[in-house]
Parts: C-alpha cells; structure tokens; sequence
C-alpha cells in the first residue's frame, strides 16, 4: 500500500491514539473537525478492516453527507487503495467500507444494517434529536465501537451537547476546538473571524468561539412558547378562518396549507409533487369545503401561477398573494414582509389567551430554528432562508404557511367592504356596524 503522510492538528490525535465510545469535538467554525475526522478515519481505514458509518440527522441525497469530503480527500493525498462508488466508499485491500445515512429516515428495522458498524461519525451534531440518538446509541454495540461526534453548538440545549457532552461519563472525550487550533485554517478564513469580532461579539462568540445562542438572543421564537402551544387544548373557534398556503420551490416538492381560526391553528396539509393546476384545484376544493375569509399564498416559486388560476376562478374576494420579500405594512419595523410575518407568529405564541398549533415535530422545528439577524439596525430582519436551510436540512414550509396566516388583519368579515361594490348588500352592511370582534 502506497505510503503518505497525513498531518493531522495535534488537538485531534486522540482521534487516532486513544479509546473512548465517544469522542466529542465541538466549537466554532473552521476548527478542522471535518478534515480531520475525514483523514482520521481514512489512515485507520487503511490499517485494518473498519466498518464506517457517516451520519447526520438529515440527509436527503448524498452531497448533504461527507462522502465529497472523504473523496476529496482521498484524491489529495492519492489514496489508490481506495475505491469510490455512487454511494460508498471501500478500500480493496482492507476490506474497509464507509456507508452514509441520515437518521431521520430510519426506522428500527432499517437501522439494523448498523450493528456491525466500528466507528460512527455524527456529524453536524447539533441538529440530531434525543429520538435519533436513542435509536442510534444501542445500535453501536459492537465490543469497542466508537462514536465520533462533530459539533458546532448551536443552543444551550441541543440534545446530544445534554446528553453526551454536558456531564461526560469517563468512556467520554470532549474537546473544544476553535479555528485558531487549526493550523490549517485559511487566512482568509481569520480575516472573516476578525471582522466578526469587530463588528458583534455576541455573532463572533457564536460562530467562531462555539458558544450556544442565549435564548432570546438571536432566536425569533422562545421553545417553550412553541411547545406550550403544542399541548393546548382549544377545540373549537368562532374567529374566521384564514388559510396560509406556502408553494413548493425549486428544489422541494412540498406544498403546504395551513388553517388557522384566532388562536387556533388546528391542521396542517402537506402535498408533494402537485403542480400549479394541482394546487390550485386544492386550494378551491378547501375554499369551496371550508370557506375561509383569506387565503394568503406565497407569490413566489410557482407562486404567481397558482394564484392567476383562483384568480380566473372568481376567488379574487379571497385570495391574496404575498411577496415574502416585498415591503411590511410597518415599514419602520420590519426589514421586510417575511419579518413582519414571522414576528405576527411571535407575538402570536406570546398572547396571554392560549394558542394552539398542530402537535408536528417538523413545525415546531422550523419555528424554533428562525434566527434574528443582529446587525439590522433597528428593524427586525431574519437571517437568510438559506441559512436555515442549512441548519435543519429543508425550507421551513410549515411555518411559513402558518406565517402566511399573518400577512394581513382579517376582521371579523374577511373583507374590506366598501359601499356600493357589487359584493356588498345591505345586510353586510348593518351587520358590519355590530362587529366587535376583529381579532386576527
Ligand atoms: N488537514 C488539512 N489540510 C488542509 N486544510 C485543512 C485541513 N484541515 C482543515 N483545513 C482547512 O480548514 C478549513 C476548516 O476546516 P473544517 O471544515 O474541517 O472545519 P470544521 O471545524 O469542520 O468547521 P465548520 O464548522 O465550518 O464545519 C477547511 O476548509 C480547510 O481549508
Ligand atoms: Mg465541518
């Protein structure tokens, strides 16, 4: 086997040299974890037969996983011994084979294929659930099996930061490592920490140093109001319904609708694959069933041709098309209608009546995950859909479609009712005058 030298950052070499059932690196970005996992596995891949699974929580295909990562570097150091295929990765001589999963998709059964595995290597820890990691811990068992996590932390409860790291058992290695461990780490990687620090600390503690976000600090939405609203039990609501509908974007297929009454957010209805047409026949179908004041759908995507469809089917009274990225209507306030939207949701959750929402645990992630962006002076503005993306490996389609319940105030009659149009009578009118609810 051809010979290379690998340099590996000190700060790793237990990865390497001793033996732990877990081994924990965690901090900022650029602290070398990915490299250096990658390589370490590689050279003892090389040593003798391993069996090697790489996972994370969410992995929808494989450029979502380190497969590019290890072959890449397979490549750098012209590790022939190694062969690449679609979706694994084997050395001919050893024996050795790195599997790629994410643990979201499996189930108990599924998740049998792993017990032989000799080394698991987490990565991004911070997103996986306590679920995932009580499926995955017992499925580890062979005799000196390792578990190897990389994490960037991303609040102060991220369940595997509690569960592994926060008290570490002696069979627990846990080593903080920041970019300025890394010797590798590019200089144009250091300028961006440096200004960083100049211009937030609380965004260079973070994303440099590792430190969990403080609640309230750049969160959107506190968890617990989140999971308050999860077990409230409201059955029923006299205020009129408003539908958010948010529409698959290139690259998703899922659509969503979301019903809301007031304080009672009480279904969510996901399609996959539908196209405009599609959509637009479910949306006059719940019309039609539920009759709600407003439809608020996201203009955006394939957006815009769903709602010229209602439109032409005569739905012009109640549908209404937001452009996420479009103005506020407190313009001062908000960064832009997406900020004003989300924030309705906040202050929504905050309400001192109760507020209910479906018991889903992908809404409630999405909802969780929003950050605020802090330099945006004095208006509220949220970090990018991209970023978030990142983080819990989709777009936050239910939330948005509960956000998009919020575009607008709908009172009590759905409508802005101005005499002598021809969708006002009479009746409307003098019940108008006895309206007092205008709840939203
Ligand atoms: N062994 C190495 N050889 C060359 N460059 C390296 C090596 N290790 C790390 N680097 C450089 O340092 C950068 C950061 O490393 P890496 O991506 O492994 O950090 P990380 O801790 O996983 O950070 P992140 O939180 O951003 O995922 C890499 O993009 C690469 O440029
Ligand atoms: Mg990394």
């Amino acid at each position: 086997m051809k010979q290379v030298e690998v340099q590996i950052p000190k700060i790793f070499s237990p990865l390497l040299t001793s033996s732990y059932r877990n081994k924990f690196f965690y901090g900022g970005r650029a602290g070398g974890k990915s490299y250096a996992f990658a390589d370490c596995l590689l050279i003892l891949g090389r040593q003798k037969k391993l069996f090697i699974a790489c996972l994370r929580e969410i992995q929808n295909s494989m450029k979502d996983s380190v497969y590019k990562l290890l072959c890449d570097r397979i490549s750098f150091y012209g590790l022939d011994d190694y062969a690449v295929t679609d979706a694994k990765i084997e050395n001919k001589i050893t024996g050795t084979r790195f599997v790629f999963k994410g643990l979201r998709n499996q189930d108990s059964q599924k998740i049998k294929s792993l017990e032989g595995v000799d080394i698991a290597w987490i990565e991004e820890a911070q997103t996986i659930t306590r679920k995932s990691w009580s499926i995955l811990e017992p499925t580890i068992r062979k005799d000196g099996s390792e578990i190897w996590i990389s994490m960037n932390r991303e609040e102060e409860n991220d369940p595997l930061w509690v569960l592994v790291a926060a008290n570490p058992d002696e069979r627990t290695l846990v080593v903080k490592v920041n970019y300025y461990d890394n010797p590798f780490c590019p200089e144009e990687i250091k300028l961006q920490a440096k200004k960083c620090k100049e211009t937030s600390l609380a965004d260079y503690n973070h994303i440099w140093l590792g430190e969990p976000l403080a609640q309230g600090d750049y969160k959107l939405i506190n968890s617990e109001l989140i999971q308050k609203a999860r077990v409230a039990k409201i059955s029923s609501s006299d205020s009129p319904l408003i539908i958010g509908l948010d529409i698959a974007r290139a690259g998703s297929d899922r659509t969503v609708f979301c019903f809301r009454k007031g304080r009672y957010c009480f279904m969510l209805k996901e399609v996959r694959g539908f196209n405009t047409v599609q959509v637009a026949d479910m949306a006059t179908f719940f019309i039609k069933e539920y009759n709600p004041a407003k439809l608020f759908l996201d203009l955006g995507n394939s957006g815009a041709g769903v709602y010229d469809i209602l439109i032409d089917r005569g739905y012009g009274r109640i549908v209404k098309g937001i452009n996420f990225g479009g103005k506020a209507i407190m313009e001062d306030r908000y960064y832009n209608k997406r900020a004003e939207m989300w924030d309705s949701v906040n202050k929504w959750l905050q309400s001192e009546l109760p507020v209910q929402i479906p018991d889903d645990d992908e809404l409630a992630e999405e909802l969780r995950s929003i950050n605020r962006v802090k330099v945006a002076q004095d208006r509220l503005q949220l970090e990018d859909k991209e970023e978030l993306k990142k983080r819990i490996g989709r777009s936050p389609d239910k939330a948005d479609a509960l956000a998009l319940t919020f575009a607008e105030p709908v009172y009590d009659k759905g409508r802005v009712e101005t005499y002598g149009s021809d969708y006002v009578c009479l009746e409307d009118l003098f019940r108008n005058a006895t309206v007092k609810d205008n709840s939203w």
